[in-house]
């Protein structure tokens, strides 16, 4: 097949690849570094019908998207009206990520377990309403925001400075929440609206600093798999995957694409903390290198209502992703800053999450630069082939967390020069 990959991040870079090794002609729009040695870097238009004018003037077979925001613009519809099939939700199903009030109506609607809320398009209301509320209380921007539109608030001064970050833009809406305990892990599901095949769950740390402090990012690194018992996934899959994949059909609004669901294991039980409509970054990168079978079929078989869950398989093993991120990341990243990269051994790569080429260089163009990445039979060992390839990188300033799986118990990897990758 003849793929587009629409995006240029470290979650592009992964799913170019995981095509590029199943003998797959990759095009990337609008691409990376790193991508432009397994694709055809072309030009990106921004709104989706000129997107979906260049999948049909390439002759691409399959549109695969990652970012949400391509979704929530339509560029799956805008495919679908030009007759190339491409994988991911329509604009109005994407709505479950980039409308997170009308994602947790819909929750509620359907009895998928989640946190008690309110949403408010007022600022005074959600001020008062937060007021009233024990602590920490949990404060959401209802709209895209890059993975950064949360705040756990442990003071009520701390919720209204969000709420008021949050109505600063015009139109705005805030969710707040009752705050959930206990261990987050992301489950994704390829699906094609009705049946669906599980990636092995895995665990994101989302703030920049070492023990869940600091402000939120992106993501800064991932361990996979994560260890969910029997019970606990048969719960998700039923209540959570099935439930939601149901509820969408019934609404007229079949999701193809991957259903980012992403969970906290309380102790009443697995609940959604959010659901994403696209592969999570950094977890693609942690999953796709562990993915045997191939994802353009099974993208190409999604996009056609014919998902053979039974087609997709997982290598045994364990993976590991450490972000490496630009100094000042996440307020003010620094960027321009040359980059001399390591060449990746078997069962490693370094992803290019935010990179630019500047007079032949390779400098950090955005937050999140590298997304190191490694398998291995063990997460332990994973954890330390990744740290290992991440201290081989020279990023003067590069900001990493070396605390990794540590809320699985897993403890810094042996080797690991204190101070590594931050030169
Ligand atoms: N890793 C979090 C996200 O992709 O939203």
């Amino acid at each position: 097949m003849r793929v587009l990959v629409v995006g240029g991040g470290g979650r592009e870079h992964a799913i170019a690849e995981a095509c590029a090794r199943h003998g797959h002609e990759v095009l990337c729009t609008p691409g990376n570094p790193g991508m432009a040695a397994l694709a055809r870097q072309l030009d990106s238009p921004q709104d989706p019908g000129s997107l979906a004018a260049l999948a049909v003037r390439e002759g691409a077979d399959l549109v695969l998207v990652g970012p949400e925001a391509y979704l929530s613009a339509g560029l799956v519809d805008a495919c679908r009206e030009r007759g190339v099939l491409a994988f991911g939700p329509t604009r109005a199903a994407a709505r479950l990520e980039s409308d997170k009030a009308w994602s947790k109506a819909f929750m509620a609607r359907h009895g998928i377990p989640t946190a008690a809320y309110r949403a408010f398009s007022k600022l005074s209301e959600a001020v008062a309403y937060a007021q009233g509320q024990s602590l920490p209380v949990v404060v959401k921007d209802a709209g895209l925001r890059a993975g950064k539109g949360v705040t756990v608030a442990q003071s009520h001064a701390e919720a209204e400075a969000a709420l008021r970050d949050i109505f600063s833009q015009p139109g705005a809406q805030a969710v707040i929440e009752e705050f959930m305990t206990g261990q987050e892990v992301s489950v994704l599901a390829l699906t094609d609206g009705e049946r669906y095949a599980l990636t092995p769950p895995s665990q994101d740390h989302k703030t920049i600093g070492e023990g869940d402090t600091g402000p939120m990012t992106g993501g800064m690194g991932v361990v996979c798999p994560f260890p969910l018992g029997e019970a606990e996934l048969a719960f998700i899959r039923r209540e959570i995957i099935e439930r939601t994949l149901a509820g969408l059909r019934a609404e007229g609004l079949p999701f193809c694409g991957v259903l980012y669901a992403g969970l906290m294991l309380t102790p009443q039980g697995p609940r959604v903390v959010e659901f994403n409509v696209r592969f999570g970054d950094p977890e693609a990168e942690a999953v796709l290198p562990l993915l045997a079978s191939d994802l353009a079929q099974h993208a190409s078989d999604a996009a056609q209502g014919q998902l053979d869950p039974a087609q997709v398989h997982f290598r045994d093993g364990a993976s590991a992703v450490v972000i490496l991120a630009a100094p000042g990341y996440p307020a003010s990243p620094q960027l321009g800053i040359p980059l001399s990269l390591p060449d990746p051994g078997p069962g490693e790569a370094v992803y290019h999450a935010g990179t630019a080429l500047m007079g032949g260089r390779l400098v950090s163009a955005g937050g999140r630069v590298l997304a190191v990445t490694a398998t291995a039979p063990t997460l332990e060992a994973a954890l330390g082939r990744a740290y290992a390839l991440a201290d081989r990188v020279e990023f003067p300033g590069a900001q990493l967390r070396r605390d990794l799986g540590f809320r699985l118990g897993l403890a810094t990897p042996v080797g690991l020069r204190p101070g590594a990758a931050t030169r």
